[in-house]
């Protein structure tokens, strides 16, 4: 099984093993742990896998401010690109990879003594509900440009900027202090449970496929709005 990284072009791991060049700051060198010289590889933390998602969702806020952009200056966007933005925020960034980190990650972090109510793990709970609204505003907002509603230009715009500066902020929480935290506090057998659970979220909630799906998404939208 090939795994799928936003953050590399060396895609040449097997399950969610991965080279020492990606994300080596987050793995373990399974060297020390006896696997030997012609086994080297790096393991991938549930943390260092998160952060690997992180970089597809900055890439699709990145976009999404573009489009934004656009949108105020030519009042005009293609609603197939609003849609399909809405859609990988809501299925692939909370779904899934909140889902992850909800059901999951945070739960475990909360067993090792990580607080949960007014922690840190409280507050990244609060932004992912004040996320959700944002994006169903977002949404709401494509449905109404759809039947040509004047103010839905201006709910998508504010519900846009409002979204990518909180997940900005919050992604950068997450991947400095609070995943740092996790990989810290959680042995690594429980990692080694968590990413293979990981695995299992991804094929119960969204679907085989849909995650490269999403990604080939993400390839169309950044050559079109970025360009390149
Ligand atoms: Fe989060
Ligand atoms: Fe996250």
């Amino acid at each position: 099984m090939t795994k799928r990284t936003f953050a590399g072009s060396r895609e040449n791991s097997v399950h969610h093993f991965k080279t020492k060049e990606v994300h080596a700051d987050t793995e373990y060198d399974w060297e020390e742990c006896g696997l030997g010289k012609t086994e080297r590889r790096i393991f991938m933390t549930p943390g260092g896998q998160l952060k690997d998602e992180h970089e597809g969702i900055l890439l699709m806020l990145k976009i999404l401010d573009k489009v934004s952009g656009k949108m105020k200056k030519q009042g005009k966007v293609e609603f197939m690109h609003l849609e399909q933005i809405v859609d990988f925020f809501k299925i692939f960034a909370d779904k899934c990879h909140h889902g992850k980190e909800e059901d999951l990650l945070f739960p475990e972090m909360e067993k090792a003594g990580i607080p949960r109510d007014r922690g840190p793990i409280g507050v990244m709970l609060a932004e992912h509900v004040q996320g959700r609204a944002y994006v169903r505003a977002m949404g709401e907002a494509v449905e109404a440009l759809k039947k040509g509603d004047p103010k839905a230009q201006g709910k998508f715009i504010e519900n846009a900027s409002n979204y990518i500066t909180l997940l900005t902020q919050h992604i950068d929480k997450e991947n400095n202090i609070l995943f740092p935290m996790g990989d810290r506090v959680l042995n690594r057998d429980l990692q080694k449970q968590l990413v293979e659970k990981f695995e299992i979220v991804e094929r119960e909630k969204i679907g085989v496929g849909t995650h490269e799906k999403f990604h080939k998404l993400l390839h169309q939208l950044k050559e079109i709005y970025l360009g390149s």
